[in-house]
């Protein structure tokens, strides 16, 4: 299967190699001169403009830095794109790849959107997790050439699911990186290595994964039975943590965040249930 990569940045340069690696002929495109060069010493074929890179393959991927770069770069492209399938791998919103789906609807273009969930050195590696959300047909059709890229996950027919999915999980991401930050620096504070802290919190993490198995269960039943640990007891716990950031001089900011959480279920009565039970306080703008 030929494959067109429009977009050589970071992630379009690692996607395009993936694609030579696994022996798809493979044609690219990028708007500034030079980026192609060791590509195309691999085998690649370099095209002088985006329509041209099009037209050489039935499978498009596109990865640029934004949906309004996307439009922009396919302008000239709708009438090439009929028949084709598409597939847009830049970040975006549900509504930004919702748009883009009835975009290619309308010029006959097959459309998936996606969503890497890696960095670049992680792309075509089956470790990995690509999200893919739109035209299952597309999908069945190109399923076994995108998993040059890494694990092909199909999410359904809605093409703003991946990205819907992909906004969740950096937001998990982040809030998972900003309570390690948190814990580095305060074993840190007392002499310990981050890679020290980092061997223990990386076992810890699997803990927590066993945590978010039992809670959503819950959260899809609406009941919070506090039988393994409840948000008093929670409460009791943050309040160590605060206490010990603000004794080493450390900002307070995020373990004080975890503590509004938790008092927020139990000033609504709520602090013999379990942790899930704060889905409330999101789901309803702050009050639980
Ligand atoms: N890097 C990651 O770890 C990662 C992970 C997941 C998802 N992503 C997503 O992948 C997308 C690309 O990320 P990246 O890391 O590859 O970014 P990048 O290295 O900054 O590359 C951006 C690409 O967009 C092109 N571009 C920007 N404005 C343009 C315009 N007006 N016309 C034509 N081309 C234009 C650039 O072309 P020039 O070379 O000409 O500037 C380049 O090919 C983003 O949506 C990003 O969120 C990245």
């Amino acid at each position: 299967m030929s494959v067109t990569v429009l977009g050589l940045g970071r992630m379009g340069t690692a996607l395009a190699g993936a694609f030579l690696a696994a022996g798809h002929p493979t044609t690219v495109w990028n708007r500034s001169a030079g980026k192609d060069d060791d590509l195309v010493a691999r085998g690649a074929e370099r095209a002088a403009g985006a329509a041209e890179a099009v037209a050489a393959s039935p499978l498009v991927v596109v990865c640029l830095s934004t949906y309004d770069v996307v439009r922009e770069v396919l302008a000239d492209s709708a009438e090439v794109l009929r028949g084709r399938t598409l597939v847009n791998l830049t970040s975006g919103s549900p509504e930004q790849a919702r748009e883009t789906a009835a975009w290619a609807a309308g010029h006959g273009v097959g459309y998936l959107d996606g969503a890497i969930m890696s960095t670049p050195p992680g792309i075509g590696s089956s470790a990995i997790m690509l999200l893919y959300s739109g035209s299952p047909a597309a999908f069945a059709a190109h399923e076994d050439t995108l998993r040059s890229l890494g694990d092909a996950v199909h999410l359904g027919d809605d093409a703003g699911t991946a990205s819907l999915y992909d906004t969740a999980l950096l937001g998990m991401m982040w809030a998972t990186l900003g309570g390690w930050l948190q814990g580095v620096a305060l074993t840190g504070a007392d002499g310990v290595a981050a890679t020290a802290f980092t061997r223990v919190a990386i076992r810890w993490t699997a803990a927590v994964n066993g945590f978010m198995s039992t809670y959503a269960p819950q959260v899809d039943a609406g009941e919070y039975p506090g039988d393994d640990a409840t948000l008093d007891v929670h409460l009791g716990a943050v309040e160590h943590l605060v206490h010990a950031s603000a004794a080493r001089g450390l900002d307070i900011e995020v373990p004080g965040l975890f503590k509004a959480f938790i008092e927020r279920g139990i000033a609504a009565g709520h602090g013999g249930d379990s942790y899930a039970r704060l889905i409330d306080v999101v789901r309803n703008g702050g009050r639980a």
